[in-house]
């Protein structure tokens, strides 16, 4: 028997424990807190193991096919040695492309739900138990926040936000317009609620999230139209929150207000996420990103002039259809004049509906292989001399988790770097002045400056 077509065990019927994992960004990770949020509402417990749970939501990922394989080889791993399975309920972007597909391809799953959908995710449960279709791929226009219950208190001292879903930019390979839709912005006064419900909860660090989050706009509590600078600044009112941090950003909806912003608010950290994707006018047109390398060279100027020590992080794709050597080239160039603090780069994937999976001279995946290596390269040098840099300096770090050894913190800096402390003395949730001593590639070694004193 397949794998993906193993018998659920009937006494899931109606479950009791659940496992949420989640893939692909941070919007993600948020959705499945949520989930998770509700169904424990719900009565239901969380179970560590995704086979010892009786529900299993694989919040899935749409961006790149290498995402999407991953859950059909995830859901086949559900099965456990007796030959029984969970629930198993498909969330996220591909539940949202895919929609009933999904049952094809995989019999086993139970529940197909989309991303705009799953506060109805009791409601879908129950079907299953009734032996009925469950598959809600709806973009109801009342939006599901309003639907879910409030938020818990979360144990952790940072917390996401999502503040707005969707993207109208629709570049010519992603995904994102037709799985998450068109640009939502969640209303201010519930921003501004949840926000102190998680500082209420214990979170010090809020990372506000959108596809496009700073293309967010709203009316303020006195009508007043603002946009993403104002409602940092309102954010920042918040006296326990002691930092604020917002992605993914895109060049076009870089305010001046935003800029100034940075230059402006103590708590809004010094890190930018502004993906460019590649360097060269040609291919930036015909992914569609309606800006060129120089306009966004101007932004990162500016930026910088706002905030001098402010670290740049970005996302490319090689390899996008038609793309050149010299083309190529380009991307490495607008990297040199960046200097980088850390980057994501992706071989370019076709995705099935997009304009660009339809275009003429898609690129061998050895020139992609090739490419990727030359600008990782790169990348990881940058990265590297931007945490060298740090070093020698007193820096003050959020305590976030445990290390690997015994008193071992790591928490992370204004510049969202990880750094790792001994120190048996201080707890998660600490704000601590430390000095740099060490860098490497992905990591910082610090020392808490008062135990330096003593
Ligand atoms: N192929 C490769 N990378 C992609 N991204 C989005 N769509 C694709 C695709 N089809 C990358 C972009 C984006 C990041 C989230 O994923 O760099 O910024
Ligand atoms: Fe995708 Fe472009 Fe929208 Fe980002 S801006 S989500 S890359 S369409």
């Amino acid at each position: 028997m397949n794998r993906n077509d193993a018998p659920r065990n009937p006494a899931t019927t109606a479950p009791a424990t659940f496992h949420v994992k989640s893939f692909g960004c941070q919007m993600n990770v948020y959705d499945g807190e949520r989930m998770a949020e509700m169904l424990g509402t719900q009565g239901m417990t969380p179970a560590a193991e995704g086979t010892d749970a009786d529900l299993v939501i694989l919040n899935t990922c749409h961006i790149r096919e290498k995402a999407v394989d991953k859950v059909y080889s995830d859901i086949g791993r559900l099965t456990r040695d007796d030959g029984s399975r969970p629930m198993i309920a498909v969330a996220g972007c591909v539940a949202q492309a895919e929609g009933s597909e999904i049952q094809r391809r995989a019999r086993n799953v139970d529940i197909v739900v989309g991303p705009q959908a799953y506060h109805r995710l009791p409601d879908l449960i129950d079907k299953v138990g009734r032996g009925e279709a469950a598959v809600d791929t709806d973009m109801p226009a009342a939006s599901k926040f309003g639907a879910l219950p409030a938020r818990t208190k979360q144990a952790r001292p940072t917390a996401f936000l999502t503040i707005m879903e969707g993207c109208d930019k629709f570049c010519t390979y992603c995904v994102v317009p037709y799985t998450r839709g068109a640009e939502i912005s969640r209303s201010w006064s519930a921003i501004v609620d949840e926000a102190k419900a998680l500082v209420d909860g214990g979170a010090r660090e809020i990372t506000l999230l959108g596809q496009n989050v700073n293309a967010w706009t709203g009316d303020d509590d006195k009508g007043r139209a603002q946009r993403m600078d104002g409602l940092v600044r309102e954010l920042a009112k918040i006296p326990d929150l002691r930092r604020i941090r917002y992605t993914t950003s895109h060049p076009n909806d870089m305010s001046d207000g935003l800029i100034a912003a940075h230059g402006e608010i103590d708590k809004l950290m010094p890190f930018l996420h502004l993906p460019v994707q590649a360097g060269n006018d040609r291919i930036l047109k015909a992914m569609n990103r309606s800006h060129s390398a120089d306009s966004y060279l101007r932004i990162i100027e500016r930026v910088r002039q706002a905030r001098p020590d402010i670290a740049i992080s970005g996302d490319f794709i090689v390899g996008f259809p038609g793309e050149t050597d010299a083309e190529f080239e380009d991307t490495l160039r607008i990297v040199e004049q960046v200097r980088y603090a850390q980057c994501y780069s992706f071989k370019y994937s076709p995705r099935p509906g997009t304009p660009a999976a339809d275009m003429d001279h898609q690129i061998a995946a050895e020139v992609m292989d090739e490419r990727l290596a030359r600008l990782q390269a790169l990348l990881n040098r940058q990265q590297a001399a931007f945490n060298a840099a740090t070093v020698g300096r007193t820096t003050q770090i959020l305590l976030e988790r445990k290390g690997r050894h015994p008193g071992q913190l790591i928490g992370k800096s204004p510049w969202l770097q990880s750094v790792v402390v001994t120190a048996p003395e201080l707890s998660i949730g600490d704000f601590v002045d430390v000095d740099i001593i060490s860098a490497g590639p992905n990591s910082l070694a610090g020392e808490t400056v008062r135990r330096k004193a003593a």
